[in-house]
């Protein structure tokens, strides 16, 4: 090699370049697409979990006696309240004359679970004293906002959640 090779190298080969920027594309996309299922659990995290719908039943129709009647349980890990109550609304499953919600049993001050008021009607929080109807509205705080309300439906005898 002479000096004058030195300084001034052969010129790149052009088809080299291009084949080395598309060997790192390709390599880069494979190595996104199989990073991709390992991703999705920690992407997920951030997210609130949606309740799944419900595939088994969560209680019958016989559980509901009366209104005031409620059933306290637990589906896929969160806390549920169902209640009969007097007349139809927004977001009640009814069948007949018998009207069920359900309701996140999680206190809306700080999350402690509710429980059946021991007047008899709505529930009460152990934590702090907030009091709630049969249908998840604030009585006493210091919860400042209802029960938050969970999909119902029924079908047959059997009620659904989620
Ligand atoms: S968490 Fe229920 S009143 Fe505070």
């Amino acid at each position: 090699m002479t000096q004058t090779d030195q300084l001034n190298p052969a010129p790149l080969d052009q088809n080299a370049a291009a084949r080395r920027t598309t060997v790192k594309l390709v390599g880069g996309a494979v190595l996104l697409t199989g990073c991709a299922p390992m991703m999705q659990p920690m992407m997920k995290a951030d997210m609130p979990a949606a309740a799944p719908p419900a595939s088994t039943a969560a209680a019958t129709l016989a559980a509901f006696p009366a209104v005031g009647s409620t059933v306290f349980l637990q589906q896929a890990g969160k806390g549920v309240v169902i209640a009969r109550i007097e007349a139809a609304q927004a977001g009640a499953a009814t069948s007949g004359d018998l009207h069920l919600i359900a309701l996140s049993d999680r206190c809306t001050h700080l999350g402690c679970g509710v429980q059946a008021a021991a007047s008899g009607s709505g529930y009460s929080c152990p934590c702090h004293g907030s009091a709630f109807t049969l249908t998840g509205d604030v009585v006493n705080g210091p919860a400042a906002r209802p029960l938050d309300r969970l999909a119902i439906r029924i079908e047959g005898q059997n009620v659904f959640v989620g």
